[in-house]
Order: C-alpha cells, then sequence, then structure tokens
C-alpha cells in the first residue's frame, strides 16, 4: 500500500463516520481506503450505549409534541449559545434518511412491543423520547458490526495497524497524500492520495479516567493542526456525569453507565442519600450533561468524596437488566446488583465537542482535507453536546463528506509531488500529561492552574523522532494538550462544559466561538474568534 499508489480518498479512522463515508464513497465509484492505528473493530464507536437521537416519521404521530424543530431546539440549548443553528437544522434533518441507510446496511434497533414501530429512550436534555438504541444500552456495538461487516463483505479495501503520521501537501498547500509509519523503527512510507478525510475520534486519553479506549489519544486533531486547519471549540471537553466509579485513583477507561437509566426513572443521590439534582435545573436528573456533569462535582467536593450514586433500586430489576445488560454486567464485575443497590458513579472525559472546523459537508480549511464525526466542529454541538447526537452526526457526516470529496475532485486538478515528511515533534511523557490535565483541566479550571498544566507538560516534553505507533499518539497527545489548554485560558466565562471558577459567569461578550491554529513554530495559539454561525 506505501509507495506510488495514488487512491481518490483517504479516510483515516474506521469508527461511524469513517466507515460510512468509505463505504458511500466506494458507492460513488472513488477509490478509497479506509485505514486504522489498530483494528476496524477497535475504535470508540462500540462503546456508545444510549443511542441515536432522531425524530423519525413515525415518531411525530405516535408523540405528536416531537419534531426536527424540537429536536433542534434541545440541541441549542444544550449547546449553551455556541451551536450553529444553520449547521444543527441541517444536520438533524438528515438524521431520518441516515439512519434508513443504516439500517438499509443491517443495523437492527430495538422494537416495542405494540407496533413494531423503534423503541424510543430520554437521555439528558432530551424533552422527548427520541432516542433509538439496539440491544438495550449496545447502541454502538450494532452500529459497528453493521458497517464493519458490510466494509468486509463489499471488500472495501481496509489498511489496519497503520498509524499515520503526517498528512501531506503539494507546494500549493492541496493535500497530497498521508506519511504512514513504517514497520522498521523510524521509517515512514507514503500513500498517495487526492483527498484525506479524518473520522479518528476524540481525545479522552488526555484524562486520567475517560470513557473512551485507549485509541481515543486526539490523533486526528494533531493531525489537522500541523496541517495548518483550523480548529475552534477545543475548551468544551465533554465529561458523562455517570461513569461507573472503580476505586479511588482509578485510570484508564470507566465503564459507562448510560443516561438512559435516568430516562428510565434512576435518580442521583449523594452519599448521603440527598438527591443531587434537586432545584438545580427544572429537567432534574435529565437535565444537560454540562449541568449534571457540574452538580455532582459540586456534591463531591461538599461531601468530601470523589463519587455519588445512580439509584436504580426502585425500577424493576429484571426489566433493568433487560434493558441494559452492558451496564448491568460491569456493575456485576465490580459486585453490584442496580437492582438492589445503588450505583457508585462519578463523572470522566468523554466527548471533544469542539475539533477541527468544517462546513456541513464536512470540508475543512485546508483544501483536500475533510473531517467528520467527533474529531470535527460542524457547530451541532456548541458548548456541550446533547447526548445521543453524536453517532447521528457521524452517520451524516461521515455520507456528506464522501458526497463532498466526490464533487470537489471532478474540479480540482491533481496534486503535486509532496513536501518532505517531518517525524521530529515535541512529545511529552503521557502520564504526565494526563495527570496535568486531569487536575487543571477537567471539571472547574482556573488560569492559575490552566499555566501550571502547561508549564508541567512544557516540563516533560522533549522534541524528538517518533518512532513507534505509541510515540505517534503520545506527540499528538502533547499537541492536543496545549491546545486545549490555549483555548480553555482564553474563555475567561464558564459556558457549557467550560467551568471556570475564576470566572464563574456567563458572559454575553463571549458568545463566540474561539479558534485555535499552530504558529510558525508549532506552538498552538488562539486565533481570531467566530462568531456564531460558523466560518464563511
Ligand atoms: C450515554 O448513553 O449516556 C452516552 C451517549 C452519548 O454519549 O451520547
Amino acid at each position: 500500500m506505501q509507495g506510488q499508489l495514488t487512491v481518490d480518498l483517504a479516510v483515516v479512522g474506521t469508527g461511524v463516520a469513517g466507515l460510512t463515508a468509505a463505504l458511500r464513497a466506494a458507492e460513488l465509484g472513488l477509490r478509497v481506503v479506509a485505514m486504522t492505528k489498530t483494528t476496524v473493530e477497535d475504535g470508540n464507536t462500540r462503546w456508545a450505549q444510549g443511542g441515536i437521537a432522531v425524530v423519525l416519521p413515525h415518531h411525530d404521530s405516535s408523540q405528536p409534541g416531537d419534531s426536527v424543530d424540537a429536536h433542534v431546539a434541545d440541541t441549542l440549548a444544550a449547546g449553551a449559545g455556541l451551536c450553529d443553528e444553520v449547521a444543527v437544522r441541517a444536520i438533524l434533518a438528515a438524521g431520518p434518511a441516515a439512519v434508513g441507510a443504516l439500517r438499509a446496511r443491517g443495523a437492527v434497533f430495538d422494537v416495542n412491543g405494540s407496533g413494531g414501530g423503534l423503541e424510543r429512550t430520554r437521555e439528558g436534555g432530551h424533552r422527548a423520547f427520541r432516542v433509538i438504541h439496539a440491544g438495550g444500552d449496545a447502541t454502538g456495538a450494532e452500529v459497528e458490526r453493521a458497517l464493519v461487516v458490510a466494509a468486509r463483505g463489499g471488500q472495501l479495501p481496509l489498511l489496519e495497524h497503520q498509524p499515520v503520521t503526517e498528512v501531506l501537501l503539494d507546494e500549493s498547500g492541496r493535500v497530497s497524500g498521508l506519511a504512514l509509519l513504517g514497520a522498521g523503527l523510524g521509517s515512514v512510507g507514503v500513500l498517495r492520495a487526492r483527498a484525506v478525510l479524518l473520522t479518528t475520534g476524540g481525545l479522552g486519553q488526555l484524562y486520567a479516567a475517560s470513557t473512551n479506549p485507549e485509541v481515543a489519544t486526539g490523533d486526528g486533531l494533531a493531525l489537522a493542526l500541523r496541517t495548518g486547519a483550523l480548529t475552534a471549540d477545543l475548551e468544551f471537553v465533554q465529561f458523562h456525569p455517570t461513569a461507573l466509579y472503580l476505586g479511588a485513583g482509578f485510570r484508564g477507561r470507566q465503564p459507562l453507565v448510560t443516561e438512559a437509566i435516568r430516562g428510565a426513572g434512576a435518580v442521583l443521590l449523594d452519599v448521603t442519600g440527598a438527591p443531587v439534582m434537586a432545584h438545580v435545573h427544572p429537567l432534574g436528573a435529565l437535565a444537560p450533561r454540562d449541568v449534571v456533569a457540574a452538580a455532582i462535582t459540586s456534591r463531591m467536593a461538599a461531601t468530601g468524596t470523589d463519587h455519588v450514586l445512580l439509584d436504580a433500586t426502585h425500577l424493576d430489576g429484571a426489566q433493568l437488566r433487560r434493558r441494559f445488560p452492558t451496564v448491568y454486567a460491569a456493575c456485576r464485575a465490580i459486585g453490584v446488583d442496580p437492582g438492589a443497590a445503588p450505583i457508585p458513579v462519578a463523572p470522566a472525559a468523554h466527548y471533544q465537542c469542539g475539533g477541527v472546523v468544517t462546513d456541513t459537508s464536512g470540508r475543512t480549511t485546508v483544501p483536500g482535507l475533510y473531517a467528520a464525526g467527533e474529531v470535527a466542529r460542524t457547530g451541532l454541538h456548541g458548548a456541550n453536546r446533547l447526548a445521543s447526537n453524536s453517532l447521528l452526526e457521524g452517520l451524516v457526516m461521515g455520507s456528506r463528506a464522501a458526497e463532498a470529496v466526490a464533487a470537489d475532485l471532478v474540479v480540482v486538478a491533481r496534486p503535486g509531488p509532496s513536501l518532505p515528511p517531518s517525524l521530529l515533534r515535541p512529545v511529552a511523557d503521557r502520564d504526565a500529561v494526563q495527570r496535568a490535565m486531569s487536575a487543571h483541566a477537567g471539571i472547574g479550571r482556573d488560569a492559575a492552574g490552566l499555566a501550571a498544566a502547561a508549564s508541567v507538560i512544557a516540563r516533560a516534553t522533549t522534541h524528538r523522532l517518533v518512532r513507534t505507533p505509541c510515540d505517534v499518539e503520545d506527540a499528538a497527545l502533547t499537541l492536543a494538550a496545549a491546545a486545549v489548554i490555549a483555548a480553555a485560558s482564553a474563555r475567561t466565562e464558564s459556558r457549557g462544559c467550560h467551568l471556570r471558577t475564576d470566572h464563574p459567569r456567563t458572559a454575553a461578550c463571549w458568545r463566540r466561538s474561539i479558534t485555535v491554529t499552530l504558529d510558525d513554530g508549532g506552538t498552538p495559539v488562539v486565533a481570531q474568534p467566530m462568531p456564531v454561525g460558523g466560518v464563511a
């Protein structure tokens, strides 16, 4: 695969957005290759539990209050003033067709006992039951299964265990391919590509405790920044309010306890048994995620503990087990029976709301570079993503990005020869990055803490050649950390997932996105603020 082969489209990342894009590109007749640093089955998609938020035509009749407009309104409310309403409408309105295409590829969703329609649940920030799901709480696994079967069965070229070190440009600044870490230590190969689509997911591994798997190391964000792309809203790292608490000081992936359990009636209590969400928000335990995570954090501080309790003991135990088999199994593995005892939970890093700035077709600010899914910033999520909007975004934007590539390639010239790749990068020790980010850039940040995190990471950084897949990830995490810190330091207010203890209020003058690019020395710097509505 390395050497002189030229593809029309190289898709980097094989989650929901990547596989959807690659399949659509193949349908459109593009020569496409989808690549991943691990295996196709090993991304973040399979860990998604709750579901896909979508207003299907039959929802309107069975629940007359719901509509795409209502879904838009909930998304805007959760996004705390920073969503791009045009993007929100475009993406949510395309949801039914995207879900239809996924079902046509073989994905099976849970149906309700009565009319045979799809079962729906509610999650935080949703005012209607519009979240469809599969396998109870195994929606991501089913989405991934269907896409992987389609990709493998359709002979889609898949390149596994292939880290990407750089998006290559030609002399005109147009994408010309990818630099690939070679099998020999420090060797690099080149894949020539007329377009590159980044679908690498998020950056949960910036933090010591995350619901994300090991692969979520900010790779696409780093690739895009180094290419000169504009990024935005990076300060909005969403913490899921209820990751399963695995004990003091636990580090690594924490199993999710889906919000849908609160949708089914479970309540949040602190360790003294007092309700956490009383008088906090009109939607109570189903308030948007940033509100619930912040309330839990402040209650943990007030009670001097590192977790709270999610109480589902008043619900039907057998039904709970049937409806939430993944959560049930994770709880049983730590000796908790959710039907008999409250589940210990705590917030954990979960989702990158910002990312590489794109239009609603996945085009970035670099010619030939596209992004879709969690790595992208379309404007759908604003300052806080509405629950279960991400799988939907991946499906819609994966498909749209492939269509945009097909349309663009008709009119653009072939790229010229690539500028030579470089493997020299600033690389910090991962443990130092995770400790600094968890201590100072989680829920509750201030100027002094952010500066301390930046200086700890700077001291833990050396400039060196990246030689191994782990080096490539560590270099990406180092750059992602600096970019998040730059954006979080600049935003001197609290909004959505960005909670500044030294600036606790939301300020009207900050109702705009902060964009970040790299300066000539490769350091992330805050560029011009972007008005609500996105880039022109
Ligand atoms: C959940 O099931 O609570 C997570 C779904 C999401 O992150 O949107």
